[in-house]
């Protein structure tokens, strides 16, 4: 009689038969606009718009184009964005003097767009291989190795010029040791301390996955990879560690990146930090990835279950190029 084999203290499909039970069985695992920060390309010309080939409905704009398109946005519920800057006249060098000039684009469009978003979170990668000739992340010394000095100090400078000129979180992506305590330091040094904050790129992955992002930065190395400042894929012990350095140095928020393959170091994160919010990146890869799996409501349930199960793992917060999609897709649901 397979009657038998019901034994009560066993069956859990009572407790989620109903979506509001199942809502119930999911905590925590809510995607809502305040979980999710869209990242934004913005080129030098002003305006210009351009299409990413190897990125469906993902854009480069100029900063009078990225206007019209954040006010739609905005309107839609978006919260926080991750601005990148590109640069295609202006000239890249060893040290990446444009990171910071008063002709990068960034710096010159933060005014404006705190000026007209005055809810928007406005947080800025801070990197210097969009701006370097060699395209590293940090400045070499003449042996090719990375100059760690003289890399944390120009991160440093950097990620101040952006908070001086209106970035409200500088999120420095380079991987170099110690930067966060250096940023830490020039933000106390200018009484930034408490108007910026300071998303850390912590456990950072030298991955396959940011094969898009690169074409689309133009910022792949000339020589060489980023082997020797990312994490090898497979360390969760260097994770930790770079996490828990991170923190003793100041770091308000953490961040895992890429996403999808890494739920285990995300959770590792959250249980050992979890005063600190932590950021999950959706890369360029997984968005490609995603993209593919099918049109309209199949991508969308793909989509989110894997939001879900980002959320589930521990992530606050998703930096995903899907936000505007999102947005549209809970602002259906309710
Ligand atoms: C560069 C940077 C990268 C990404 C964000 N900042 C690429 C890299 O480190 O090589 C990847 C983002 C993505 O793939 O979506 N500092
Ligand atoms: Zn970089």
């Amino acid at each position: 009689m397979s009657q038998l084999f019901l034994s009560p203290e066993h069956v859990l499909q009572g407790g989620y038969f109903h979506p509001t039970l199942r809502r119930l069985q999911e905590p925590d695992t809510s995607i809502e606009p305040h979980n999710l920060m869209y990242p934004i390309f913005l080129l030098e010309n002003d305006d210009a718009v351009q299409p990413v080939a190897s990125m469906p409905n993902v854009y480069r704009y100029g900063i009078n184009q990225l206007m019209v398109a954040l006010k739609e946005l905005v309107a839609k519920g978006l919260r926080s964005i991750l601005i990148f800057g590109i640069i295609e006249k202006l000239e890249k060098d060893p040290k990446g003097t444009n990171a910071d000039s008063a002709d990068n684009p960034v710096v010159k469009a933060l005014p404006r767009i705190r000026a007209a978003f005055p809810d928007l979170l406005i947080a800025v990668d801070v990197c210097l291989c969009p701006y370097t000739s060699h395209g590293h992340c940090g400045v070499l010394s003449p042996s090719g190795a990375i100059d760690h000095a003289a890399s944390v100090k120009r991160i440093a400078e950097v990620s101040l010029t952006y908070a001086k000129a209106g970035a409200q979180v500088v999120a420095p992506s380079d991987m170099m040791d110690n930067r966060i305590k250096a940023i830490k330091d020039a933000l106390v040094a200018n009484k930034l301390q408490n108007q910026v904050s300071v998303l850390s790129y912590s456990c950072k992955f030298a991955s396959s996955m940011y094969g898009p992002f690169r074409d689309t930065m133009k910022s792949s190395p000339m020589a060489g990879d980023r082997k020797c400042y990312q994490l090898p894929p497979g360390s969760a012990g260097l994770a930790a560690r770079a996490a828990a350095r991170d923190v003793a140095e100041g770091a308000d928020f953490l961040m895992v990146k890429p996403g999808l393959p890494y739920l285990d170091i995300v959770r590792q994160t959250k249980d050992r930090y979890p005063a600190h919010p932590l950021f999950i990146y959706q890369v360029s890869g997984e968005y490609a990835m995603i993209c593919k799996s099918g049109d309209g409501a199949e991508l969308y349930s793909v989509l989110m279950e894997t939001l879900t199960c980002m959320r589930r793992a521990g992530a606050d917060c998703i930096i995903t190029y899907f936000a505007p999609l999102i947005l549209d897709i809970i602002a259906e649901k309710k």
